[in-house]
């Protein structure tokens, strides 16, 4: 059976990486690439819910049902869309995945590792990324890209010692002792998300083209079929 590929991206608010990723998910259709797009929380009836009170929540909500809302989203997501597209051999795009979780919930808001990695695990039932793109910006252009966003949700507004830990923890994640001890996480690989769109984009698929030669070498967009106008 053939499989197809999981590729993730990360980093902390205002990083570009849903830009980048619709930049990508363009690039795969002017290609004739088949591909699903999927973000977290959320894509499937519960993980919209979900969605909802975690983003919206007023007064606060507990932070370990903070972290298995987000773990239930994800259960649902994964047994829903991202596993079957896998097994029909389709290449998933994530905004997010559980480098988010571990990044907000063990770092941000300081729960337990070990246990929340369990819960993970029993979320994705195995299901890891082929490659997570982490991305990387100064924080005073991550800053400006957020304040540009509008109203904050209930996590954008946790505080700078919380995103101060999440920035960290993401750090952390591309170091190679950190990647071999939690194997779960597949290969990381850093971006830098600084500068204009397209400059990023390049270094997206260069990056892509270093783990994947094949994707890179998907070069010119599909010509129309013989005989179409
Ligand atoms: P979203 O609006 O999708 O943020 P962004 O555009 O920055 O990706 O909101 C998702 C928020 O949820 C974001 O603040 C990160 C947070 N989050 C967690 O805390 N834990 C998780 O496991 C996931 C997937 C997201």
């Amino acid at each position: 059976m053939s499989r197809g590929r999981l590729i993730v991206f990360e980093g902390p608010e205002g990083a570009g990486k849903t830009t980048q990723l619709g930049l990508l998910a363009a690039w795969l259709t002017s290609r004739g690439i088949d591909h699903v797009r999927v973000r977290e929380p959320g894509g499937t009836a519960l993980g919209d819910e979900a969605r909802r009170l975690l983003l919206d929540t007023p007064g606060g909500l507990d932070p370990r049902a903070e972290a298995l809302l987000f773990m239930a989203s994800r259960a649902a997501l994964v047994a829903a869309v991202i596993a079957p597209a896998l097994e029909r051999g389709t290449l998933v795009l994530a905004d997010r995945y559980f480098l988010s979780t571990y990044a907000y919930q063990i770092a941000g808001r300081g729960l337990p590792e070990s246990e929340v990695r369990s819960a993970n695990a029993l979320a994705t039932a195995g299901v890891s990324p082929d490659l997570t793109l982490l991305f990387a910006v100064p924080a005073p252009e991550r800053a400006a890209r957020a304040a540009a966003r509008g109203l904050p949700d209930r996590i954008e507004r946790a505080g700078d010692a919380f995103h101060g830990r999440v920035e960290r923890a993401f750090a952390m994640f591309l170091s190679p002792n950190w990647q071999a001890a939690h194997p779960e996480a597949g290969p990381v690989r850093p971006i830098d998300g600084g500068g204009d769109a397209e400059s990023v984009f390049a270094r997206v698929r260069a990056a892509l083209g270093e783990r994947w030669p094949d994707l890179a070498m998907a070069g010119a967009p599909a010509a129309p079929a013989p005989g179409r106008r």
